[in-house]
């Protein structure tokens, strides 16, 4: 059966880098769509920059230039990066369109007409100085319980309380710096208070992964329990998005025509290709809607937008597919470790992005969980699956076909003796391979890639052992008779064979690699179906030439550098920018200083050096352990053995970075860094600090 699916990834916002995070959601949608479309199914997938807001306003107002002329800027920069890794949209759009400017007031209108849409005075903080209200994320103060300086309106960065602005001692305005007023105005509301039953129903229908589903269930409440606030989906003037039809000087809140975009870049797909609109989106359809998010969105997608959609006259979401957050290297995405990595500056580094999109399948079970980018595991795994298992399939094969065959494979390709021993006979790998294609094709659907890789693999790993024990290039040196050509074109045409199949698998995943391998077996675009079109004597395969190169773990050191260099460069990816209000760390931001609270992020201490020891393997590392007033001394990993005999250093006072992540090594765990000064003068040399210190001092 032909289906037909219109599926989503969220819309970035249009006012800052694509990043390596929010590439797991891109690849994974892609590699989805790319499974369906190779089925046969009709797919569109859809998606555009998410461009209003105030953020968006500000940084445009801090470059100088229009909201218009930064969202264009960005547009492109976003779809150059997706092109590059391969993502193919049918159609990358903007929310700042026409189409979406019509839908959202359509949509308005119809809950309008619903009795859904009601207006209330509510007291907002306002910046007299700007002349605008100001939304949590830009009015900054004290935190009311750890006092704390310089925390944002809505939670405290320091010791995580979550409070209303309205509590913040001394608030001031990040725009303008600015001590804010209290203000009345008029805001718009959807009655979500009363959508709770429908709500109720939607998300417990199958529409969503169960873990999602029993957060919206707990937020929706049980019946009568009335969990739900009306939205507010308002703001005044001055805002970057369409102004609310009949309500002069009242905006849309960026969430509201955000979602509706999806729809908007489909009428616009629609219209380029003499699609039908209204199939994909009247309340009947029989067609496929799928949303892909970050988990850090459901509440938008799995409650407000089928509510929109529900009391506007429109489909609801077949299913919202929610992913968890990238780690790297176990932790948070970080710009100090270097980890924060832009998409441009893996092309940069790395270039090849299937490498990476190999990798995020690898990890993708299609569950919320967090997934990590071990870097290190990263370039072991990628040599070792494709370069290693995948590729050599053909690269110890192809050319003997070439060279002694011109170029044709055995035919039929399963002709031969049939051995009683299995892994002998000819023909039965192939069909261990063929076999799995619908538990294969299973896992792709249930967006469980890590398994299908895993199968993928493993049909790898015996089409190799197959092929060793055959020992193509031993037959190939001792060609004496008829019977050994046989045997040798035998089995390099089964090789080959065996390629094809595990190419059809990998294409969700590496469409380009892919299409080099179209190219050499001289074979048309691999669908899902051709499992059962074997290779035959008319397709001239030509020769084999080097289709993947291994990835050296330089080129990744090389990276996570860049990007410690480029912290001012990278940009936060789902979190609005921030935006800063005291000269200080203006300048910071300039480049040349940092702040006074950057600089007492840092937590210097004197340390005493209880022992030093060499570590057996490290050229330059001394292992030391460090009391700095706590319980347990720090075992700290210093690269100072060339300078230090460590009998030398035991007793010494010295200074450490207390607060540093610790850091697995080779050798065990580095908890912290000891400071030393070098040029090519020479050292290192550690400090010391003058008498009367004592370990556990803070230095500052
Ligand atoms: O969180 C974000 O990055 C939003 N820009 C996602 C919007 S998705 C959709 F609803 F538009
Ligand atoms: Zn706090």
């Amino acid at each position: 059966m032909t289906r037909k699916l219109l599926v989503t990834s969220a819309l970035p916002y249009a006012n800052g880098s694509i990043h390596l995070g929010h590439l797991v959601e891109y690849i994974q949608t892609d590699i989805w769509v790319r499974f369906q479309k190779m089925q046969g199914h009709t797919v569109h997938y859809v998606c555009a920059d998410d461009t209003h807001g105030t953020p968006i306003m500000l940084r445009a107002e801090k470059e100088g230039i229009t909201p218009e002329a930064l969202i264009e800027k960005v547009h492109a920069e976003h779809s150059q990066d997706f092109a590059e890794f391969l993502v193919q949209f049918d159609n990358y759009y903007s929310t700042n369109s026409e189409e979406n400017r019509q839908l959202s007031g359509n949509i308005y209108r119809a809950l309008k007409a619903n009795g859904k849409i009601a207006t209330k005075t509510i007291e907002q903080y306002f910046d007299p100085v700007k002349n605008m209200f100001l939304p949590d994320r830009f009015i900054k103060g004290e935190c009311p319980k750890c006092h704390a300086k310089d925390q944002y309106g809505d939670n405290c960065e320091v010791c995580g309380t979550t409070y209303s602005p309205t509590e913040l001692i001394n608030p001031f305005s990040a725009v303008s710096g600015a001590t804010p007023v209290r203000k009345e105005t008029e805001h718009y509301f959807f009655k979500l208070s009363e959508c709770a039953d429908f709500l109720r129903d939607w998300t417990r229908s199958g529409t969503l992964q169960a873990e999602a589903a029993n957060k919206m269930s707990e937020w929706v409440g049980e019946v009568g329990e009335n969990k739900l606030s009306d939205w507010d989906i308002s703001r005044d003037a001055p805002y970057f998005g369409f102004e609310i039809p009949d309500a002069p000087g009242k905006y849309f809140y960026v969430w509201l025509d955000a979602p509706i975009g999806y729809m908007a870049s489909f009428k616009n797909l629609a219209s380029k290709a003499g699609l039908d609109f209204d199939e994909y989106w009247k309340n009947d359809s029989t067609t496929e809607l799928y949303h892909f998010i970050g988990k850090d969105i459901l509440y938008f997608h799995a409650l407000f937008w089928p509510a929109t959609l529900e009391y506007s006259g429109h489909r609801t979401p077949t299913q919202v597919f929610a992913h968890g957050f990238l780690t790297v290297n176990g932790e948070k995405m970080s710009k100090s470790r270097g980890t924060f990595i832009t998409a441009r500056s893996y092309l940069e580094h790395v270039k090849n992005p299937e490498y990476l999109r190999y990798y995020y399948a690898a990890k993708l079970n299609g569950s919320m969980e967090d997934i990590d980018l071990n870097l290190e595991d990263f370039v072991a795994r990628v040599n070792s699956d494709l370069v290693g298992k995948y590729i050599n399939i053909a690269s110890r094969t192809a050319g003997f076909i070439h060279k002694f065959f011109n170029g044709r494979v055995s035919e039929p390709l399963l002709l031969g003796t049939f051995d009683n021993d299995p892994i002998k006979r000819p023909g039965l790998v192939i069909w261990q391979i063929k076999k799995e294609s619908a538990v294969i094709s299973r896992h792709f659907e249930a967006r469980n890639f890590s398994q299908a890789i895993v199968s993928i693999m493993k049909l790898a790993d015996i089409a190799n052992a197959y092929i060793a024990e055959k020992a193509p290039w031993v037959l190939a040196k001792n060609l004496n008779d008829k019977a050994d050509e046989f045997a040798l074109r035998q089995i390099c045409s089964e090789s080959l064979e065996i390629f094809r199949l595990l190419s059809i698998y990998l294409k969700p995943i590496l469409p380009s690699l892919v299409k080099s391998v179209e190219s050499f077996l001289n074979i048309e675009p691999l669908m899902w179906a051709d499992i059962d079109k074997p290779l035959t004597q008319e397709h001239l395969i030509k020769e084999y030439s080097h289709m993947i190169t291994r990835i050296e773990g330089k080129q990744v050191e090389a990276m996570v550098e860049a990007n410690k260099e480029n912290l001012q460069a990278a940009t936060p990816a789902k979190a609005e920018p921030k935006v800063e209000a005291k000269a200080e760390t203006k300048a910071a931001e300039e480049g040349d200083y940092i702040s006074i609270d950057d600089f007492t992020k840092v937590d210097l201490r004197i340390a005493k050096i209880l022992s030093a020891e060499h570590v057996e393997g490290a050229e330059k590392l001394l292992k030391l352990l460090l009391d700095i007033g706590e319980e347990k001394p720090r075992q700290v990993f210093a690269g100072i053995k060339s300078a230090y005999d460590p009998a030398t250093l035991v007793g010494r006072l010295t200074v450490m970075v207390a607060n540093l992540a610790p850091r697995k090594m080779k050798f065990g765990m580095s908890e912290g860094m000891v400071l030393a000064a070098s040029d090519e003068r020479g050292g290192p040399y550690i400090l010391s600090p003058d008498s009367g210190a004592q370990a556990g001092m803070r230095v500052k």
